[in-house]
């Protein structure tokens, strides 16, 4: 039996007015150059769509994962774009470009991508889920909560089918070898918790039914780890499969709706709520965000997409960007400060380093009392 993989690999290539929005014409740009790849057998299907200042592209192939065609296929299209957007002057123009040469596979040349590769059920539904302004932790969270937490997802008590739990491949995003840990739910729930709640350095790679069948997979390309130096967000996307033996899409959605905190937001350095938000909403704009997400629903069908919905589209999500830009005004009251600023080593821009520097001959063993600079009070009232 033929298996279909769905590619989802995307980049910020530049963006409209900072870093806001993926302009119409590499939208268009990306939307050519994937038709014609259909015409010569390279895909079967596409979407395109973006996420803030990331273009997506959604496609759908017989091919495998890390296809070296298909790799190519979207790095000529992000070099494409790039080009276009240097000569309109876009903002930002190739940023996540980190080379000049393709070299075979994608990941690690600065794009990210989630990819999954499964012989078509029945029915296959779905939901590709795409953030701006965070980085692939922020996934932990929900995706813990469809796939193992019994007060999101209510199959795993009363559907036999997924009563078994979830095995979650782990990886540690820091290691320079790939480093990858499998833990099952519910039985290493604890353990696992204690890595997944490290958002910065572990992250879910994957999760599959218990029987082998993949469930989901996340992107978790590191791009400032990658660059060695900052050069934007990672912006991560997740491939969730649902219904038939695996959470439904209600649950997979379910597991949203809290707009907890994330990395990222303005000069990825603050934390801030990961909004759910629809397709017209995908633009980041107060204080650079706040970091939100967007969610397309397909059915995959014989190596074709049939869709999207917007799946966030809808008011039954209002509650949680209510709270969301809640919990948003109250972190900008604070500024500067921790914790809503991150940590110092976990800021993509810091000027610690140079302020230290220049005040280095002004740190002293002992408590400095001022001599006092020469000022004349004598006109002062006592
Ligand atoms: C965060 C992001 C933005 C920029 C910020 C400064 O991922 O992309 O918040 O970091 O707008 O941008 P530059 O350094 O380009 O002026
Ligand atoms: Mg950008
Ligand atoms: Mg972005």
């Amino acid at each position: 039996m033929v298996e279909t993989t769905l590619s989802v690999i995307k980049a910020d290539i530049g963006s409209l007015a900072g870093h806001v929005v993926v302009p119409d014409f590499i939208m268009e740009i990306a939307r050519k150059e994937l038709k014609e790849a259909v015409q010569q057998k390279i895909i079967n299907d596409f979407y395109v769509a973006n996420a803030g200042d990331d273009l997506e592209l959604i496609m759908t192939h017989f091919k495998g994962e890390n296809n070296e065609e298909v790799h190519k296929l979207a790095w000529d299209t992000f070099m494409k774009g790039t080009k276009k957007a240097r000569e309109m002057k876009i903002y930002a123009a190739g940023q996540d470009i980190l080379s000049d040469t393709f070299s075979g596979n994608i990941r690690g040349m600065g794009p990210g991508s989630a990819e999954m590769t499964f012989t078509e059920r029945k029915s296959d539904p779905v939901a590709i889920f795409m953030a701006d302004k965070t980085e692939p932790g922020a996934y932990n969270y929900p995706l813990f909560r469809v796939f193992a937490d019994p007060f999101n997802t209510a199959g795993l008590v009363i559907d036999p089918n997924l009563n078994q739990g979830f095995t979650f491949i782990i990886q540690d995003i820091k290691t320079d070898v790939p480093a990858f840990v499998e833990m099952k739910a519910p039985e290493d729930m604890y353990d696992m918790l204690a890595l997944l709640g490290s958002t910065g350095r572990y992250t879910i790679k994957k999760i599959y039914r218990r029987d082998g069948l993949v469930a989901a997979s996340i992107s978790t390309d590191k791009l400032h780890h990658v660059a060695g130096k900052y050069i934007g967000k990672d912006d991560p996307v997740a491939i969730v499969r649902a219904h038939s033996g695996l959470p439904a899409m209600g649950e997979v959605l379910e597991g949203f709706t809290l707009p907890h905190l994330v990395s990222g937001w303005m000069r990825g350095s603050h934390i801030g709520p990961l909004l759910p938000v629809a397709m017209k909403d995908s633009r980041c704009t107060r204080f650079d965000g706040p970091p939100r997400v967007i969610a397309l629903g397909f059915q995959i069908s014989n190596g074709m997409l049939v869709g999207p919905i917007d799946l966030f589209d809808d008011i039954a999500f209002d509650i949680s960007r209510q709270r969301g830009m809640e919990a948003a005004d109250y972190l900008r009251r604070h500024g500067p400060f921790m914790p809503a600023r991150l940590h110092d080593q976990d800021m993509e821009y810091t000027s610690l380093p140079g302020v230290l520097k220049k005040f280095k001959d002004r740190f002293s063993d002992k408590e400095i009392v001022p001599t006092g600079d020469a000022v004349d009070h004598s006109d002062s009232a006592e």
